[in-house]
């Protein structure tokens, strides 16, 4: 048994790790008397303009991505704070950075500072506790696994070829368990390498920042086509034992001056683009997506949440990004019946369980996610099960970064034992508009 004093902090460190992009990220170390956690801040490409801010040194040492500045911020100013508090006390702690930054938007300390800090602070919390994380954060009644998304084609920012839209997703949505999911997915991920490389030559399946294949395409329909005769020659249905998805992450070729998007070579209006949404909806399978529309469009995510969100998760990621400042915006456009949560888009634990509440609250679908810059650590997996969010997306089976969240997920449905539950199509199934 823990006793009270084990909670206390020892000590904290900033280290430099690298991602995987290989950029310079922040590490955090926490330890207690009785335990120790770490964590460490992923980083994204198609980042919002919303979100808190990743401190950089700039110059020409690491491309200008150092954090010599941000380490040297957490080590002398922010860590001797933390010291001799109670790490089960996260909220506090969480609201002492957000007090010690005392901007909008992390900028002073760094979100990849705070993000890095706050996991550790959680993961020493349960350590100390001898308490599986996803327990320790989710009470006993953490045990819902939760369904896969898996990006197995990457195109826009992630990718060197000519898709517009940034991820292809499979959805094991018809398998029993989260173990039986992740072998459908590697089957049909499988069988799509064979696809490309008979179709577009071997370098078609050389992998993007998130694992999945990223093939010289330039269509969108094209992507779609290669995943849904893969789902078929892996021997499984369309439709039954797979879904398909996308993250358009569309603010990325958006051109705000002439208010068009550009998508396979032509110029799309919102409308158009939404008459687009709609048919690939149809003729795929498509029972999610993300980012249809630029950042700060709620009206026309309202649009198409109205039209197909009784068949579709319509998911904000740049749109909310984590904050629930712009989530309230959302649920009262009724703009989404989905939320993407990354912790690092706010820059802690608590802004982000806050965030999850809410949406809970307004009938909003939580989708944890990873980010297209991750690491080893493996938190979002255990904060999914915690949650209950149901819906995990973490990248293609390939890159350990990605395989760590699956890995993890994998180990805590045997710990469950018989209690686990998978939530398979659940997700999927009554979605109202
Ligand atoms: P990012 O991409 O991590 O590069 O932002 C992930 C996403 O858009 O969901
Ligand atoms: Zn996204």
């Amino acid at each position: 048994m823990s006793r009270d004093e084990d909670f206390i902090i020892a000590s904290v460190r900033g280290l430099l790790a690298l991602d995987s992009r290989g950029n310079p990220t922040v590490k955090a170390v926490v330890r207690t008397k009785g335990g120790v956690g770490v964590g460490i801040a992923p980083s994204g490409a198609s980042k919002s303009t919303k979100e808190a801010v990743e401190l950089r040194d700039g110059g020409k040492a690491w491309g200008g991505m150092g954090v010599s500045q941000a380490l040297a911020g957490f080590n002398t100013s922010v860590a001797p704070r933390l010291i001799g508090l109670d790490s089960r006390q996260q909220a506090f702690i969480d609201s002492l950075l957000i007090e010690l930054d005392g901007t909008p938007n992390k900028s002073r300390i760094g979100g990849n500072v705070t993000t890095a800090l706050s996991i550790a602070v959680a993961k020493a919390a349960a350590d100390t506790a001898g308490m599986p994380l996803y327990e320790y954060l989710g009470g006993p009644g953490a045990k819902v696994l939760p369904t896969p998304l898996l990006n197995v084609l990457n195109g826009g920012v992630h990718a060197g070829n000519n898709l517009a839209f940034q991820e292809f997703i499979i959805i094991p949505a018809g398998a029993r368990t989260f173990s039986d999911a992740m072998r459908m997915a590697v089957e049909v991920y499988k069988s799509l390498k064979s696809y490309l490389s008979e179709k577009y030559g071997k370098g078609a399946t050389n992998v993007g920042d998130e694992g999945g294949y990223a093939p010289p395409m330039s269509m969108v329909e094209e992507a779609l086509e290669a995943l849904s005769t893969a789902v078929k020659a892996a021997g499984y249905e369309l439709g039954k034992d797979f879904l398909l998805g996308m993250d358009a992450a569309s603010s990325e070729f958006y051109n705000a001056e002439k208010k068009v998007y550009v998508v396979d070579g032509k110029e799309y209006d919102a409308s158009s683009l939404m008459d687009l949404y709609v048919q690939l909806i149809d003729r795929y399978s498509i029972a999610y997506l993300e980012d249809p529309f630029h950042e700060n469009d709620l009206n026309h995510f309202a649009e198409l949440t109205a039209k197909v969100g009784n068949r579709v998760l319509v998911v904000g990621d740049d749109l909310y990004s984590t904050n629930i400042k712009y989530l309230a915006q959302g649920i009262k456009a009724r703009a989404t019946n989905g939320a993407l949560v990354k912790v690092n888009q706010v820059g802690t634990l608590s802004e982000t369980l806050d965030y999850v509440r809410m949406a809970r609250s307004a009938g909003i679908r939580p989708v944890v996610s990873h980010r297209s810059g991750d690491s080893e650590d493996s938190f979002i997996a255990d904060l999914a099960v915690a949650v209950g969010a149901g819906v995990i997306k973490t990248g293609a089976p390939a890159r350990s970064e990605r395989l760590a969240k699956y890995n993890r997920l994998l180990e805590i449905e045997a710990e469950l034992g018989p209690a686990a539950i998978y939530a398979g199509a659940e997700p999927f199934t009554g979605l109202v508009a």
